[in-house]
């Protein structure tokens, strides 16, 4: 059923650089989380905090009841093996062809004979479309399919939490399409934790259960979707509308001087800007000849409830 991750106070920094401080969340067990922010706010050190590969200061890292800040590198290796991670940078080992990229984990933390490994790192494969790749070095491959072996990587070990971090990135927007309804089809079938993060706006309207945002060095907020959609806060209501105008600059975050003279130019985010978040954006549901567990039949009985009801106001409108 996937596993909870409960994070309190958490705080990192660099030298005298803090990245974050004060970051509170939980991810529920068994549930979709995004984590947005703009460039440089911490998203993929918050990662890396959660495998235990950057230790942060102060604060908790709960997984399954276990305080991740506190463990040696031994005990931290075993809690890894719960992981299955999509790094920015794909990380894949350069010298190895994708087939040995992706056995990697099988042959480093199981005693898996290589026939076993070999049906898994094929189903992987063929889950992502790699499938004639197997001997192509990284190097030979464009970058989404880097994404695509890293992505197959991740998923070998049947993880309880997967952390992707942009995992759409340098993808087509079919290809991210697809990759949304895999996330979906995967939660549905593996019932794993995941929190992904991405930059894809469209993509973090439709895929999570919850959302959180990264801005200032603090987490601004983390909770279900629907919250962070309907949200009146300036930084929520920019990002999840991809915006020049609110707090976020080109390079950090506004003066004050300058969100007066946007005020000025464009109003003061009045009525129309809070109804073009106030939106909700359909749900991304799990495909055809996916089995639906009671978590997803319960979202999309809730999906076709919220369809009615639109459907029901907007005649209602039409009709007055
Ligand atoms: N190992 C490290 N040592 C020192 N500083 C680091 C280290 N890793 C990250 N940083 C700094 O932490 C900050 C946050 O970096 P991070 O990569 O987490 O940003 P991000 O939110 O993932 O950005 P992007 O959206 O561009 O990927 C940056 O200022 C970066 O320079
Ligand atoms: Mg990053």
């Amino acid at each position: 059923m996937g596993v909870e991750i409960c994070v309190e106070g958490l705080t990192k920094s660099f030298g005298d650089q803090v990245i974050w401080q004060n970051v509170s969340l939980t991810l529920p067990a068994g549930e979709v989380s995004v984590m947005l922010g703009p460039s440089g706010t911490g998203k993929s050190v918050f990662l890396k905090s959660l495998v235990g590969l950057l230790k942060p200061e102060r604060g908790s890292i709960r997984i399954a009841g276990t305080d991740i800040t506190k463990l040696r590198e031994h005990d931290l290796y075993e809690v890894r093996k719960l992981f299955g991670v999509l790094f920015q940078d794909g990380a894949l080992f350069g010298s190895m062809n994708l087939y040995d990229n992706i056995a990697f984990p099988l042959r480093e933390h199981t005693r898996k004979q290589e026939s076993a490994i070999r049906k898994i790192v094929l189903e992987k494969m063929d889950m992502v479309g790699l499938i004639g790749a197997e001997d192509k070095l990284p190097g030979e491959i464009s970058g989404g399919m880097r994404k695509r072996a890293g992505l197959a990587r991740a998923l070998v070990l049947d993880p309880e939490i997967i952390l992707f971090d942009e995992p759409d990135s340098g993808l087509d927007p079919v290809r991210v399409a697809y990759l949304n309804q895999l996330i979906v089809d995967l939660n549905a079938q593996i019932d794993a934790t995941f929190l992904i993060v991405t930059h894809d706006i469209a993509s973090a309207r439709q895929v999570p259960d919850n959302i959180g945002l990264l801005f200032r060095r603090e987490l601004v907020m983390f909770g279900p979707r629907k919250q962070l959609l309907t949200s009146d806060e300036p930084v929520v209501r920019q990002f999840l509308n991809g915006r020049m105008q609110g707090p976020i600059g080109m390079a950090e975050e506004k003066d004050a001087a300058t969100m007066a003279r946007e005020a000025v130019h464009f109003g003061n985010g009045g009525a129309a800007d809070s109804a073009g978040i106030a939106e909700m954006t359909p749900r991304l549901l799990p495909g055809p000849g996916i089995d639906r567990p009671p978590r997803w039949q319960a979202i999309a009985e809730q999906e076709e409830a919220r369809e009615a009801q639109e459907t029901h106001e907007a005649q209602e409108v039409s009709g007055a």
